[in-house]
């Protein structure tokens, strides 16, 4: 769950949010042209890729893999006019946080630019990655994984949903297109010729 799932479910995602996107599926065929044209994107390059990054982090925020995380009071607090208890369980919810009217501008938009030019967003805003102690061990990785894996994929193929298709998110440890996100994926060489 924690080092493959949440990778294939942002990559999953991002396809989705590329598919209704394609200016932002331009902006990654225009920077693999000018980062590594005629081979495929390496680990090398994945500081370049800025804005596979960018699709990349947008994508983790309208839907992050992990979208509630439990934790536990230490000692009794407020949360606003709430009252919490010493051992009282906290769910906190990316999912929502990240889609907040008062946090985000446009948050139900898909805009990759919020993330451009290496833009840092407020880790206590944005924590697809949790944020504190129990930060995910695995976040550089997964996000250079990511970030790498979507260059590939998206230099060599033409992945679309299929017409009409409407994720219905649903939450399985993992937060998923409920059955599956339903693809045809082409080789560009071949959508070419
Ligand atoms: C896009 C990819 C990833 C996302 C969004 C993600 C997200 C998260 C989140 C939110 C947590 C905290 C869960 C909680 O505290 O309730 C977590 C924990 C963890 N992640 Fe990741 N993760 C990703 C990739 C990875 C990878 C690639 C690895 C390993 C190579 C990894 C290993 C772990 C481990 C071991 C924990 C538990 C840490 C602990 O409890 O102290 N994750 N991850």
């Amino acid at each position: 769950m924690a080092g493959h799932e949440t990778t294939a479910t942002t990559l999953t995602w991002a396809f989705y949010c590329l598919a209704n996107a394609p200016w932002a599926e331009a902006g990654i065929l225009e920077e693999l042209d000018r980062v590594c044209p005629g081979r495929s994107p390496t680990i090398e390059d994945v500081d370049q890729l800025d804005w596979c990054r960018a699709v990349v982090l947008e994508t983790l925020r309208l839907y992050p893999p992990v979208p509630l995380l439990p934790r536990q009071a230490r000692e009794a607090d407020m949360i606003g006019d709430i009252p919490v208890k010493k051992g009282d369980l906290v769910m906190i919810a990316p999912w929502l946080m990240h889609r907040a009217t008062d946090l985000w501008d446009k948050p139900t938009h898909f805009m990759p630019e919020r993330f451009a030019d290496g833009v840092k967003a407020n880790p206590f805003v944005f924590f697809p990655f949790a944020v504190g102690p129990r930060i995910c061990p695995g976040m550089n990785f997964g996000q250079s994984e990511a970030v790498l894996c979507l260059a590939i994929l998206v230099q060599k193929f033409k992945v679309r949903p299929r017409a009409g298709y409407v994720a219905e998110p649903v939450c399985r440890l993992t937060l998923r297109p409920d059955g599956g996100l339903p693809v045809t994926a082409e080789l560009r060489q071949k959508a070419a010729a």
